[in-house]
């Protein structure tokens, strides 16, 4: 700890006055020290040493729900898993989380884009008038919810706006969509509209293009199925002069459960 000032002008003083050849009291100068030395701040008896706070580790929430969705060995504890998972940044927005809804074990499985405002609303995925249509078409190929069909979705929680979700609110929930898939087994699988189709297909081309004719989905876990990419209903609501297309590719659903034996 340097000196205070005052005592290094004494001390430069008094070394000045005895070059100069001036007698110098010692006791005085002594004096003058201790009073100079009273007036410095003590010297802290430790140095104080900067506190290092441990950095928070970003949360790789892929991973998360990659173990989450490994523990559950039932459709009832994935739900509650994905229910429970906080992964996802569109479920603070969200008023439920719409898991899935119809028969598990259905050798059909339709897997959408994600809830709409009447899912939101009831926490079950197609209910709304997109939902009403898809069970008019489900019907036509005698496939009902209740009985042979199970229904979910890419995306669990409704984006603001009933935007597209991002690439990354659909990774979050992707093991938890593999798991369900292995869980269930389904012998067919429908990607209803582009959203499911591109990030199940990993593909950029429209749904336009990946309609009319059969895929393979591969889960993380190494369950294959077909998947028939189709027009979403949503979508036939607006245009309903494609449902030709869709009705299409809804026998195409059926010849193949046929030939699979579901
Ligand atoms: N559209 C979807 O893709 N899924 C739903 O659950 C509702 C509307």
């Amino acid at each position: 700890m340097p000196a205070p000032a005052s005592i290094d002008a004494i001390q430069a003083l008094t070394e000045w006055w005895g070059d100069m050849g001036v007698e110098v009291d010692d006791a005085t100068v002594q004096a003058y020290l201790k009073v100079a030395e009273g007036a410095a701040p003590a010297a802290p008896a430790v140095s104080p040493t900067p506190v290092r706070r441990p950095r928070r580790k970003k949360v790789d929430w892929v991973e998360e729900a990659r173990n989450a969705a490994a523990a559950c060995d039932s459709v009832e504890a994935l739900k509650a898993a994905i229910e429970a998972f906080e992964g996802s940044p569109l479920k603070a927005a969200a008023e439920k989380t719409a898991v899935y809804d119809g028969t598990p074990g259905a050798s059909l499985m339709v897997i959408g884009e994600g809830p709409g405002p009447e899912e939101d609303r009831r926490g079950v995925p197609f209910v709304g008038p997109a939902g009403q249509l898809l069970d008019r078409m489900l019907a036509a190929i005698q496939r009902d919810r209740k009985e042979n069909a199970f229904i979910t979705n890419v995306n669990y929680w409704r984006p603001p706006g009933n935007r597209n979700p991002e690439a990354e609110e659909l990774a979050v929930c992707r093991p938890f969509v593999d798991r369900m898939i292995e869980l269930t087994q389904p012998k067919v699988i429908i990607a209803a509209g582009g959203v499911p189709a591109k990030s199940l297909l990993a593909s950029s081309d429209g749904i336009m293009r990946l309609r009319g004719t059969e895929h393979v989905y591969k889960t993380a876990g190494g369950f294959a199925a077909p998947l028939i990419p189709i027009l979403h209903p949503a979508y036939l609501l607006r245009r309903p002069q494609d449902k030709s297309r869709a009705w299409r590719d809804l026998l195409l659903v059926e010849q193949r459960l046929g030939e699979l034996g579901g």
